[in-house]
């Protein structure tokens, strides 16, 4: 079943009044940060600091590891929803699945050649990473608004939200922790107030406390005091920079 651009602007402001379950969301607004910040970064390296190029390529290669992440978890959970119950949607965006992957294995030689070069030969491979790297951007730009567009219709037609939650459950089950820290310091801060305030709330009633503490550790430095204060607010905590300790 095809949405028309009518219906799936339709069903997307219904659903946002309804408050749906959103599988992409939160999860987008992270990538979309990480990688805008990273293409600016790689623009930013200077060619003849050493210290600067190194952590350049470093910064793509951890993008790459992400989007990889990222990619599977799509593939693995998303999509064998999507075509349980409307079989053949998912295809196209499955298809540029695979183009991504090219693009990252591209990308990532890239990036790990860098240390291999000097001058002119450095400067050259520097500014091409940063173009490529802003293509590899945007076709993820246009990929992210197909899936929460045309995927997310499927996904609220054919779903619950008890169902959607089970499915998103099933899929942050199998990230490491790691990972899963370095996705809260990218989305959280890239949140709304009350998105953010909702996903610490959830983590604060499941998760260890020290692992809450720590993810508040993690996004406080990068919210801002306004952001901060409704946070704290919320949870009930001192709004204080730096008392997170006293949770
Ligand atoms: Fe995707």
């Amino acid at each position: 079943m095809k949405f028309t651009q009518q219906e799936m602007k339709q069903l997307a402001e219904a659903s946002q009044a309804a408050g749906r379950e959103d599988l992409y969301a939160g999860i987008h607004k992270a990538l979309r940060a990480v990688m805008a910040e990273c293409l600016l970064a790689v623009g930013r390296a200077d060619p003849t600091d050493p210290q600067d190029v190194t952590d350049a390529g470093a910064r793509v290669c951890a993008l790459m590891d992400l989007c990889v992440s990222h990619v599977h978890h799509e593939n693995n959970f998303v999509h064998p929803a999507i075509e349980a119950r409307t079989p053949g949607l998912s295809a196209d965006v499955a298809h540029e699945h695979l183009g991504h992957l090219e693009q990252i294995a591209r990308l990532r030689a890239a990036a790990r050649q860098l240390d291999t070069l000097q001058g002119a030969a450095l400067t050259s491979a520097l500014h091409t990473l940063y173009l490529d790297l802003s293509l590899f951007v945007a076709e993820n730009l246009r990929h992210m608004h197909v899936e929460e567009t045309e995927h997310n219709a499927a996904l609220w037609c054919a779903y619950t939200d008890d169902e959607l939650r089970a499915i998103h459950g099933a899929l942050v089950a199998t990230i490491p922790p790691g990972e899963m820290m370095l996705v809260m310091r990218w989305m959280l801060p890239q949140m709304n107030a009350p998105e953010r305030l909702a996903v610490l709330g959830g983590m604060r009633q499941e998760a260890p406390e020290p692992v809450f503490r720590a993810v508040l550790d993690v996004v406080q430095p990068h919210l801002s005091p306004r952001d901060w204060a409704k946070l704290s607010g919320g949870l009930g905590l001192p709004a204080v920079p730096g008392l997170v300790d006293a949770v």
